[in-house]
């Protein structure tokens, strides 16, 4: 038996067509496009690739989009200028700093500068201690907020749900693996997290009924390392020989998973999805009127 494709690329395009909608019907209340202003310094070629993408995406679901790009020799303090300006714009919901910096500006006080009313990456201490202690006024991390609602969309096709699984999170990173433990934990999920130093992590994989790879190493997890029945989220991105791979060993994994997220087509399109989802929200807030709700969290 192969595994169900969790299919991320179609999850996206519906949630994209909502915003859409969603942006417009915002526009005609308000008199404006919710709007997002991403920074990008330097010319990392990926990163780049990451904005153009976001840069697109927001203005084709009708957002007043903006990118400011600057050079890599910009000091902290002209960057700061830059978020506190920003901070200050009534027509910006939503700020994102494009990570990583160049040496020499420090990320945290770069994030920590940002209006966490207008933090739609959700990297901010406010938001992320929000996240921790359950308030829902905060904004969570777009790339495990994807990882949720595919496992939302996948639990609810199934007449299921992740309360009471075993849920395993491979990677400790402030930007997924950390908010996904704590989303899963939220969502009742019995939660492990594993990283480099995790001790017979095969054995510890052949446990989780809910897998959630994001280790940054091409085909890191074996085939047989996957529970027979489990579902697995692959959030990596790794690029070998020309071609996209994920952490996991898709072949051999989807023979023994449930279902299991392709790479590409599989978490990489709910990304910017859900950093669009955030602009409306904050945009929403900022404007006094009761935020859009996601149809996982109305069931
Ligand atoms: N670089 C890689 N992923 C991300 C992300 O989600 N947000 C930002 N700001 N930078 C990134």
């Amino acid at each position: 038996m192969s595994a169900t494709l969790i299919d991320g690329a179609s999850v996206a395009a519906s949630l994209n067509e909502r915003i859409a909608d969603l942006a417009s019907t915002f526009a005609k209340r308000t008199g404006r496009k919710p709007g997002l202003s991403v920074c990008i310094v330097g010319d990392d070629p990926a990163s780049a690739v990451y904005v153009r993408a976001k840069e697109k995406r927001a203005s084709n679901a009708g957002f007043e989009s903006r990118v400011l790009r600057q050079s890599a020799s910009l000091s902290q303090a002209e960057l700061l200028e830059t978020i506190n300006a920003l901070n200050a714009e009534e027509s910006t919901d939503g700020i994102l700093v494009q990570l990583p910096l160049p040496p020499g500006l420090q990320e945290r006080a770069i994030i920590e500068a940002i209006d966490p009313r207008k933090d739609v990456d959700g990297f901010h201490t406010e938001n992320s201690g929000k996240l921790l202690c359950g308030i829902e006024d905060g904004f969570v991390p777009c790339t495990p907020f994807g990882c949720l609602h595919l496992l939302h969309h996948h639990f609810a096709q199934q007449g299921d749900s992740l309360a009471g699984k075993r849920a395993l999170v491979l990677g400790r990173s402030n930007i997924v693996g950390k908010p996904m433990a704590l989303l899963l934990l939220a969502e009742h999920a019995s939660v492990t997290i594993a990283h480099s130093r995790t001790r017979d992590l095969p054995a510890l994989c052949r446990e989780a009924e809910v897998l959630v790879a994001a280790v940054g190493r091409a085909n890191f997890v074996q085939g047989d390392w996957i529970r027979q029945g489990a579902v697995v989220v692959d959030v990596g991105i790794n690029r070998e020989e020309g071609k996209l791979t994920g952490d996991v060993d898709f072949s051999e994994a989807q023979k023994r998973a449930a279902a299991i997220t392709p790479v590409p087509g599989g978490v990489g399109p709910m990304t910017i999805a859900m950093l669009l989802w955030n602009t409306l929200t904050a945009a929403h807030r900022r404007s006094g009127l009761p935020p859009p709700r996601l149809q996982a969290e109305q069931d």
